[in-house]
């Protein structure tokens, strides 16, 4: 009798999953490439960063003003072998002995997801280990699980990344309702777009950000979009154009002169809407502990705005600026909560750009 098409992988994997849930403990070895971070990690029980590598791209991309697909996906093949050593090393393991492989499958830029679901699938087929697929934003979600021990669900969250802006209702570990989305750009995309129009390089909202400490919140009136009584979704697309029609108007060097005040002004747009719909769903839904996620979670005035308009008693919580961006731990500690329900990937799973979030 010959052995199965995958030369025993799924009756090995089956094995080591049925032993990590008996056991309920973990080293999960995670790999993160959907942008411009190749990021490895092992994580144990979901909770504990025993190492983190992250080999950020930012200053290639910064002389395109943005992520050059192609680029980043060299990028990642270049980096990932050492990282994952790196990592492995850092976390005092093996390979051998880590206990399974984790990997974020979408969404983000099809090209750089290949290089890290590909090694994760070689990894995972020559060690014989469960392999699990983490949505990213999911991942996002879970970076503070890591950030917060005590932390569990059920709570609303706030999912503001470059790609996304969702509010979500996290009703147990991997379970959500969407409560809001963004009807066009994300927040991250508005404040990066919106550095661009101000001649910021970048990532924009980290310059926005720093150059609105310095600025008056109120010195320019920007819009902020309302889509009806009670939606709780957003819209970032007219609050760019007006900064950008703004500009247009004012005569050169506008811009520079008045560029603390712009910042400040602009941003406060942006994190006005936010809060808005945040309290209202934390008004309406009851939830009493609220969470932020993404690399816009590392925003001081969004943390701070929020902070005073919850309702009083409500618990906010968000992860370090570190954990905030994009990293393989977050992936390693989402997986952790799907091996827990016994759930693992085949060898057959595949990038997926444009990975809804329900459908995780
Ligand atoms: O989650 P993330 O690292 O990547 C995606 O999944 O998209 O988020 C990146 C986004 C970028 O748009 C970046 O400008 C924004 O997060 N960002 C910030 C700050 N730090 C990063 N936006 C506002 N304020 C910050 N301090
Ligand atoms: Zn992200």
């Amino acid at each position: 009798m010959t052995d199965s098409p995958d030369l025993g992988y799924r009756a090995a994997a089956n094995a080591a999953l049925a032993q990590i849930m008996r056991r309920r403990s973990a080293d999960i070895l995670a790999i993160e490439s959907s942008c411009d971070e190749t990021s490895a990690a092992v994580v144990r029980d979901g909770r504990t960063i025993l190492s983190l590598k992250i080999a950020s791209q930012i200053d290639i991309h910064v002389r395109y003003g943005g992520v050059v697909p192609e680029i980043a996906s060299r990028m990642h093949m270049e980096a990932i072998d050492a990282l994952v050593d790196a990592a492995v090393d850092e976390a005092g393991t093996t390979l051998c002995d880590v206990s399974a492989i984790a990997v974020t499958v979408g969404p983000g830029l099809v090209g750089a997801l290949l290089v890290g679901v590909s090694h994760a699938k070689a990894m995972a087929w020559a060690l014989r280990k469960p392999l699990v697929g983490v949505h990213h934003i999911e991942g996002h979600i879970a970076s503070n699980y890591i950030a917060h021990p005590d932390l569990v669900p059920p709570f609303l969250c706030l999912i503001v990344s470059g790609g996304h802006t969702l509010l979500a209702d996290v009703t147990d570990y991997g379970r959500y309702r969407v409560l809001g989305s963004t009807r066009d750009d994300a927040a991250g995309e508005a404040f990066d777009k919106g550095a661009r129009i101000l001649g910021l390089p970048y990532p924009g909202g980290v310059q926005i950000d720093r150059l609105a400490r310095q600025g008056d919140p109120a010195a320019f009136d920007f819009p902020r979009a309302k889509l009806g009584e009670d939606a709780l979704d957003f819209s970032f697309s007219g609050v760019k154009t007006a900064l950008m029609q703004f500009v247009r108007k004012q005569p050169e060097g506008f811009a520079q002169e008045h560029i603390h005040d712009l910042a400040a002004s602009y941003q406060q747009a942006i994190v006005d809407a936010l809060v808005d719909r945040t309290a209202a769903a934390c008004r309406a839904g009851g939830r009493s502990t609220v969470v932020l996620a993404g690399g816009v979670a590392a925003n001081s005035r969004l943390r701070e705005c929020l902070a005073n308009a919850l309702p009083t008693g409500t618990v906010l919580r968000y992860p370090p600026v570190s954990l905030c961006a994009d990293n393989a731990a977050m992936i390693a500690s989402a997986a952790w909560y799907r091996l827990m329900e016994g759930e693992t990937a085949g060898l057959d799973i595949n990038a997926s750009p444009g990975l809804p979030f329900a459908e995780t």
